[in-house]
């Protein structure tokens, strides 16, 4: 019997006691993991479970840190939780890379947050915009309520534009809102004075007497904010003279030059061809995600805005691009990220609480750089490791410590296999070889 009604209500027991039994091979061993992966303090527990429905438990991921971070002249120690073995080595690695080459740079380029309110009007669109300064001017002060803090922190709604999709769609208009929404990430508050808008915008249509009775016939689809904000934006860049990879490109056999252009090639690939783009781009979000979840934002929102961002000329391309001039190699990223430093879980995870202050409680511009740098720092590394040595030798050797602790590797053993795999290949089946011979 698996179908259920009411598993809402049931308590966390016997939520996971009716898991146990219906779904799992051994309920008990089942039931003994789970409510072990519970935090001990419970009030601590009691504020996880508040943030999603049916929690029966804490699914841990590491919580690492990127140290020797180079931002705009500051150093910073960066919170990231990942799964991905080799991602915070190399991020850490390319921290250091460029933090004696001056380190990274950033600048917000814009902190434009968008919402819609969509809407079919019985008229025509030439009507509609002799109509709209009134309707504009009446939704502007229709959500004063709603934006009196907003607007004491320096935000609030900026602007309202009527987008006509009529030749598209019969009858089909928008209103695209802009909002400036200071440190806060901002979706409960640009929701809010979005549905107020629709609420509103259909009662100006009811009982505006600018509106022959023929006019009145307005119906509000949805109203939410979107994801996509190409002007919430940050630009990350990191600079310096070609002869600087002297030393790595011997160490490959290449001069600085050779590597610096196979470097630009690289990057250049990802801005031809969609296939390497969608990898370019996902090593990028391996660092980008890992700080996003670290600080408590929303890491599905700033990925679903960079994808579509980098399809805005109608092709999925790299976020980042390379130049060699003058003799010098720049690398930059530009990147939409809608981040905030206050509301949400930043507030509410003990651990997110803890990410921005390790980062020195950035406001929400300031954390945007860092994020858009590691980013950066993560796609530095990659495309490094794939132009030179490839990214397996790294990414196995972090996984080694993965595979010995599947195959319960005392920890002599574990000391053993570091140390021969320096130089060997790493597999899973190679390993549990060396493990065989040294029992
Ligand atoms: C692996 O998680 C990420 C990379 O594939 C990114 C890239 O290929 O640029 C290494």
């Amino acid at each position: 019997m698996k179908l259920i009604n009411g598993f809402s209500k049931l308590s966390k027991l016997e939520k996971i006691n009716w898991l146990a039994a219906c779904f799992t091979q051994s309920p008990e061993a089942f039931i003994q993991q789970v409510t072990s992966w519970q935090h001990e303090d419970d009030s601590v527990q009691k504020v996880i479970d508040g943030f999603t429905e049916n929690a029966i438990a804490n699914f841990a991921l590491p919580y690492s840190i990127a140290p020797n971070f180079m931002i705009n002249g500051k150093l910073y120690a960066v919170p990231m939780v990942i799964e991905e073995s080799s991602v915070v080595a190399a991020a850490s690695s390319a921290a250091k890379f460029w933090q004696e080459r001056g380190g990274f740079h950033a600048k917000v380029l814009g902190t434009v947050k968008l919402g819609q309110v969509h809407f079919l009007w019985q008229g025509n669109s030439a009507r509609l915009r002799e109509l709209f300064p009134a309707i504009k001017n009446y939704l502007l002060h229709s959500a004063d309520d709603l934006t009196e803090n907003m607007r004491k922190r320096g935000g609030g709604i900026t602007d309202i534009e009527l987008v006509d999709f009529e030749t598209v769609e019969p009858n089909y208009f928008q209103l695209r809102v802009s909002f400036e929404t200071c440190d806060s990430m901002g979706a409960n508050f640009v929701n809010s004075v979005l549905e107020r808008f629709a609420d509103r915008l259909e009662l100006f249509f009811t009982s505006s007497e600018l509106l022959k009775d023929a006019e009145r016939d307005v119906e509000v689809i949805m109203s939410i904010l979107s994801n996509y904000t190409p002007d919430c934006i940050v630009r990350a860049w990191a600079e310096c003279p070609i002869a600087s990879f002297s030393e790595l490109a011997r160490s490959q056999g290449m001069d600085a030059q050779s590597l610096a252009d196979r470097f630009a090639m690289a990057v250049r690939i990802a801005q031809i061809d969609p296939y390497r783009a969608t990898t370019h781009n996902k090593g990028i979000y391996n660092g980008i995600d890992a700080v996003v979840l670290a600080t408590g934002n929303d890491f599905r929102a700033i990925e679903a805005c960079g994808h579509t961002y980098a399809s805005r000329d109608g092709q999925y391309r790299s976020l980042s691009s390379c130049t060699l001039q003058d003799g010098n190699l720049r690398f930059q990223l530009d990147i939409p990220l809608a981040m905030g430093t206050v509301g949400g879980l930043t507030a509410l995870h003990p651990l997110a609480k803890y990410s921005l202050e390790i980062l020195g409680n950035p406001s929400a511009e300031e954390l945007m750089c860092i994020t858009a740098c590691v980013g950066l720092a993560q796609n530095f590394a990659a495309v490094r490791s794939l132009i030179t040595t490839g990214i397996q030798q790294g990414h196995m050797k972090m996984h080694l410590t993965n595979i010995l602790n599947h195959l319960q590797a005392t920890e002599a053993q574990a000391v053993a296999a570091q140390q021969y795999f320096q130089n060997q290949t790493v597999s899973f089946s190679a390993v549990r070889a060396f493990l065989d011979l040294h029992q």
